[in-house]
């Protein structure tokens, strides 16, 4: 075995692949995001579109990430420029991307730690007042040094730690029992959840679809939470699909992955927008809902402190698995295409990146420092936060899913995507035709429509 694939590690198991792949895209981004989403996005109707979004574009991308790494057995970079060199700088775009999403997703990881410590240790505290909980975390009454610092810390050096290990060990222990738990839990808690005195309203909202609520906006947060939430448009997919072999049938993986995914979303969203018109429990910041709200359902169900630690420690793991892929992202880059050490790298990126991070959490409450943002209003100055995730969600992810279809569509070519998707021909695919007609044309001018009218001719901050 050459040391280079020493160092990357292999997929002992068909299975391994589909829980490590599905581990990277369930997340914070399906429990955490989205239902704030839905919420501030009319309900019902951000859910058609979404999944419009998902079933179309998604779905699109996902194979075409799958094919360029199974094709090359190489990192997002070293795929693109085994291809065609002058593309590799795209894969460079998605190594910042997951850069920046990485500094967020390890404060809202560390979060998840601080929950389940709360509900070890004293969940009354949280039950007296969970509004109040979750903005001391956040630090309205002074430096929050658990909820910026210690926590995301520790979850950060965990991350470290088990990419440190290499990837077929960490990645594939974790997600093989947890994830079907964690899909138990969920929906067992959005039958409560939706069973709650006052619930009925928001699960109203949730099926309500009333085309006036959706903005040119609506699209831009769900096409840029579909590709978070999927894991796309920074080549973690590649990345993963690069420890495939050619007996993986990458078209089944792609349909298992994006319905398990979109599920977990939906099951979050019934959970948690029905409790917030059960409970009167809005945070309206920090994404508080899988934080806050969530009180109001534990508390109401007997034994529920146990159910909110099962949530949390659950909630956490699906968080690690996600933010190890990424992570492994930028380390498999820098070591394969740099010849940097693997654990040297590790450090490096995570020390760099921690110290980004802590600015997100500060910036929630505690400091008020914002970033800059453009809309037909003229100029804007969100919160820093906010900033952090508008570049990542509206602009650096769809864009990379836009290069990745038109490199795939135009560059590689659709015949030899479609290829190495049936395994040489060895799988059936009777939709390849219409999805060489999505990665071609719909998906790129669908991408790209929606960055310019979300972006160029208005949005709202909200
Ligand atoms: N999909 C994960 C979530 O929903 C986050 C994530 C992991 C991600 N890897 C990614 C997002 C790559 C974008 C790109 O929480």
């Amino acid at each position: 075995m050459s040391a280079s694939l020493e160092n990357r590690g292999q997929f002992g198991s068909k299975l391994g692949f589909i829980l490590s792949a599905a581990g990277s895209a369930v997340g914070l981004g399906n429990i955490w995001k989205f239902p704030g989403k839905a919420y501030n996005n009319g309900g019902g109707s951000f859910l058609v579109i979404y999944i419009l979004m998902v079933a179309l574009i998604g779905t699109t991308v996902m194979l075409a990430e799958f094919t360029l790494g199974r094709k090359t057995q190489k990192n997002a970079v070293g795929a693109l420029r085994e291809l065609n060199a002058k593309y590799s700088w795209v894969g460079g775009l998605g190594i910042l991307t997951g850069f920046i999403i990485l500094c967020y997703y390890c404060q809202v990881g560390g979060w998840t730690i601080k929950y389940i410590i709360a509900y070890l240790t004293e969940s009354s505290t949280v039950y007296a007042d969970p509004t109040g909980y979750f903005l001391n975390m956040l630090g309205v009454n002074g430096f929050p040094l658990q909820g910026a610092i210690i926590y995301p810390l520790i979850f950060l050096c965990l991350t470290s730690f088990i990419i440190s290990r290499g990837v077929a060990e960490g990645i594939e222990k974790l997600s093989k029992f947890l994830m079907p738990l964690l899909f138990i839990l969920l929906l067992g808690l959005m039958i409560r959840a939706c069973t709650l005195p006052g619930a009925g309203e928001g699960v109203a909202y949730m099926f309500h679809f009333d085309p006036s609520t959706i903005t040119r906006d609506s699209f831009l947060v769900a096409l840029g939470q579909a590709f978070f939430s999927l894991s796309l448009g920074m080549g973690v997919m590649i990345t993963y699909a690069s420890y495939l072999s050619k007996d993986d049938n990458l078209i089944t993986n792609t349909g298992v992955v994006c319905v398990l995914d979109t599920c977990v979303a939906l099951f979050a969203g019934f959970m948690i927008i029905p409790a917030v018109f059960a409970t009167g429990i809005d945070p309206g910041m920090g994404g508080g809902f899988a934080f806050a709200t969530l009180a109001g359902v534990f508390k109401s169900i007997p034994g529920g402190t146990i159910f909110g630690l099962l949530f949390y420690a659950l909630l956490f793991f699906a968080a690690i698995t996600s933010s190890i892929s990424i992570l492994e992202g930028t380390v498999a880059f820098l070591v394969e295409e740099k010849g940097m050490e693997r654990k040297k790298t590790v450090v490096l990126v995570s020390i760099v990146l921690f110290v980004i991070g802590i600015f997100y959490t500060l910036s929630q409450a505690y400091l008020p420092i914002k970033g800059i943002w453009w809309s037909v209003n003229g100029i804007e100055f969100p919160i820093f936060g906010d900033f952090m995730e508008y570049l990542t969600d509206r602009l650096l992810l769809p864009f990379g899913a836009f290069f990745t279809t038109v490199f795939v569509g135009w560059i590689w070519g659709t015949d030899n995507a479609i290829k190495e998707a049936t395994s040489d021909g060895k799988y059936k695919f009777g939709l390849a035709p219409l999805w060489a007609f999505l990665v071609k044309f719909a998906a790129p001018a669908g991408i790209l429509c929606i960055i310019v009218a979300g972006l160029l001719l208005g949005m709202s901050i909200s």
